[in-house]
């Protein structure tokens, strides 16, 4: 070893690699009791056991003792708008009626570079100390919102995959840009920021009803120019929003297929929610390789329905986890979890609890294809991971006292655990959380 090498001593839970049959997770489970991670320059060097390590740490590594706690890849969150922070739990909406009556007018005030780079630098701190080191991420149409969470991320160092909104329609005058600007101002953002340290930059036209085909037709152009970038946007999340979709582009057979007409589908797409697909849409889903953000407390919270996460494996789907805050009510991906339970509970199906740590780790690695250097602790992986407490509280001390196996302790954690339970947040080899 030649840099300074950082010791991390615990109780160590990752996954194999990529599982695309649930089924098989548990014998890719990997848990090692007394573990150890030694990293070096932001990436992992080695895992495994303390008893065959402990000879490996030079003398003058730094040695963390996490002894009685979980070290677990960091939590990625799939689908969230860094500008909705403050309208979480916002009284009594579905889907369109939310975004006149809470979003829009909240997201007017990032066009202050001001306003968003201190609202940028809350949501990153409220990600971190929810155990989250990377997110996808909305701002708002405004390309300063976009500029202000980069350049907070960037002095964190965190991987995060964020964007300004596209949108030309059916939105206050204040949010609108044009499809010229649309793909002036974003491809200026891209060149700036897509591969800068480690920031990537995803497309973000809102959503079918607020884009016009003009618009989605400029995206498609930036698109081609950059197939390494991301995309990403809402797609059939709730009925009316359906419906008014079939009226705006009657010429498309299904929601989908309106983005699949300007070849928005694809490896490194991702869409939100996906509750009211049919075959032929999960067929293109699977041909094109995009994948699915699984957003459960937003989608119980507005009300929008059940995602069929069986449905979406069964045809081949990438599916990674997500808050949606302000639409979810969380940022904490153990809450989402929990949420993500019960949805599945209400189909007649359960979420066993490996399911749900992967879902959160490698999962979601593997829907935003970043699985060659996030999701679990493969030498050469970026050191983000976190340090789980996993009884935070005398309840979950009483619960976890009446816990015989590994599963059902994360059953617990997955059910009571929260903020609270991160104990340490580290980023790219170093300690950028530690809870009070
Ligand atoms: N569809 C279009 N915009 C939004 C949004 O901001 N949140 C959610 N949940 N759905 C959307
Ligand atoms: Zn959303």
């Amino acid at each position: 070893f030649t840099g300074a090498i950082k010791a991390i001593r615990g109780e160590l839970l990752d996954f194999k690699g990529v599982v695309s049959n649930p089924e098989l997770l548990p014998e890719n489970v990997r848990h090692v009791e007394d573990g150890l991670l030694l990293v070096e320059e932001g990436r992992i060097k080695w895992r495994g056991s303390w008893e065959e390590g402990k000879n490996l740490i030079p003398a003058d590594a730094q040695v963390y003792d996490y002894r009685g706690k979980f070290i677990m890849p960091g939590f990625i969150d799939t689908h969230v708008h860094f500008p909705q922070l403050e309208i979480i739990g916002s009284y009594g909406e579905q889907l369109l009626e939310w975004l006149n009556t809470y979003t829009f007018p909240t997201e007017l005030k990032y066009s202050r570079k001001e306003y968003a780079r201190e609202m940028a630098g809350i949501f990153l701190k409220e990600l971190l100390r929810n155990g989250t080191t990377t997110a996808l991420t909305f701002c708002t149409v405004h390309p300063q919102s976009a500029e202000a969470l980069f350049e907070e991320a960037d002095r964190l160092n965190m991987r995060l995959i964020a964007g300004k909104v596209m949108m030309d329609r059916h939105a206050p005058e204040g949010l609108l840009d044009t499809p010229e600007t649309a793909y002036s101002e974003s491809k200026a953002l891209i060149e700036k920021w897509h591969n800068h340290n480690r920031l990537s930059y995803v497309l973000l036209p809102r959503f079918a009803p607020t884009s016009t085909p003009e618009q989605l037709e400029q995206i498609m152009h930036l698109k081609e120019e950059y197939p390494d970038c991301y995309l990403q946007t809402h797609l059939a999340e709730n009925q009316n929003e359906c419906a008014w979709v079939k009226d705006l582009f009657p010429e498309q057979r299904s929601y989908l297929d309106v983005y699949h007409h300007y070849k928005l589908t694809g490896r490194r797409s991702t869409f939100a929610h996906c509750i009211h697909l049919d075959e032929e849409d999960y067929r293109c889903m699977e041909e094109t390789e995009s994948g699915i953000a699984f957003c459960p407390t937003s989608n119980m919270f507005l009300g929008s329905g059940l995602f069929p996460l069986r449905q979406a494996q069964a045809s081949n789907v990438r599916v990674g986890l997500a808050t949606d805050v302000g639409a979810g009510t969380s940022f904490s991906m153990l809450q989402t979890l929990n949420e993500a339970y019960k949805v599945m509970q209400l189909q007649g199906e359960k979420l066993p609890p490996y399911e749900g740590f992967y879902l959160a780790t490698m999962g979601s690695a593997h829907s935003l294809d970043l699985d060659d250097r996030l999701g679990n602790f493969d030498e050469g992986k970026e050191a983000d991971f976190i340090v789980l407490d996993p009884a935070a509280t005398s309840l979950q001390q009483l619960r976890r006292d009446n816990s015989r196996t590994l599963e059902e302790q994360l059953f617990v954690l997955m059910t009571l655990g929260d903020d609270r339970n991160i104990y340490r947040t580290w980023v790219n080899g170093t300690p950028v959380h530690e809870r009070n």
